[in-house]
């Protein structure tokens, strides 16, 4: 199997380090979740954030930060070196590629101090990642195209000035809004929003638009700031989308409507509706042909 053609799809990005939150209790996804992280469950034949590794290696990103919290310490296991020595006793097709993509990857585990969201996790990266952009993907959000959406993501990040953002977003219906973080603003062609209004779960009758928010994001250093002076938002919780307004009032950020079809693997419907199509399109294999 060839290797990963890196930095094919995005040349000039400055963005290396990519950021997994995999703090949350996968609640929406009881009783599978009692003992299990979600993102161990698998879907299409590996677990997901096995995927979402891949999507981050197969867009060029060289480190992987795991934001773990209690009870999500096997996500660190997944990926540790010593479990290489199983290939003896293995079949053949477990490792099969495998090994070479990892050794293209620095994945690192850093530990979320509390329970307080999305937001919050983020923060917990910024010791490993100081000022530089990075990205985040949100590994229960899985998404099907020959160029990962993270690639696409990046290709658009590259031609902005250095403090903006991309946020990832598709339209859904108006009655689930409140699932999502919306965003309003300007297209700037079929694929390219100036954000100048951002709301995390609005009510359908108020949200601004049906653009929603999904899990990929490229963001500036800048965020790190915006988050430390985030109050406590929806549920309690320190939202990455109210620290994003900041960045629609400063830098900027820009919407991008990718290419693909996404999965919500963080619900059992949505986790059984991924098992069922990613068992016939394997994403390595898909990006292996793709991208070598
Ligand atoms: C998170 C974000 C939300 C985004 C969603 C995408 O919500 O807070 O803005 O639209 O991911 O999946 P969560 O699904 O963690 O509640």
């Amino acid at each position: 199997m060839k290797p990963p053609a890196q930095r094919e799809h995005n040349h000039a990005s400055s963005v290396t380090t990519a950021v997994l939150p995999l703090a949350g209790r996968g609640t929406r996804l009881l009783p599978l979740t009692r003992a299990v992280p979600k993102e161990l469950l698998p879907v299409g034949g590996r677990p997901m954030v096995e995927s979402a590794v891949l999507e981050a290696v197969f867009s060029g990103i060289q480190r992987v930060v795991l934001v773990l919290g209690p009870g999500k310490g096997a996500l660190a296991d997944h990926f540790s070196p010593e479990l290489a020595d199983l290939r003896s006793q293995a079949p053949p097709h477990a490792f099969d590629g495998l090994d070479h993509i990892w050794s293209k990857v620095e994945v690192i585990s850093v530990m979320q101090p509390d329970s307080r969201g999305l937001g919050s996790a983020v923060l917990a990266a910024q010791p490993v990642i100081g000022d530089a952009p990075f990205a985040v993907i949100l590994a229960d959000d899985l998404i099907d195209h020959p160029q990962p959406v993270l690639a696409q993501m990046l290709e658009v990040h590259a031609g902005l000035s250095p403090g903006k953002g991309v946020v990832a977003v598709m339209n859904v219906p108006r009655a689930d809004t409140a699932r999502y973080g919306v965003c309003a603003g300007s297209w700037q062609n079929q694929q390219c929003m100036r954000v100048r209004k951002l709301v995390e779960k609005p009510n359908p009758s108020t949200a601004p638009s049906t653009t929603a928010i999904v899990g990929r994001y490229v963001l500036p250093g800048s965020i790190f700031d915006a988050l430390a002076h985030t109050r406590p938002g929806v549920d309690g919780e320190v939202q990455l989308t109210d620290a994003l307004c900041n960045l629609t009032e400063a830098d900027g950020l820009l919407a991008f409507r990718f290419a693909g079809r996404r999965f919500d693997a963080g619900t059992v419907a949505g986790w059984q509706a991924a098992s069922t199509h990613f068992a016939h399109h394997d994403l390595l294999q898909r990006w292996t042909t793709q991208l070598s």
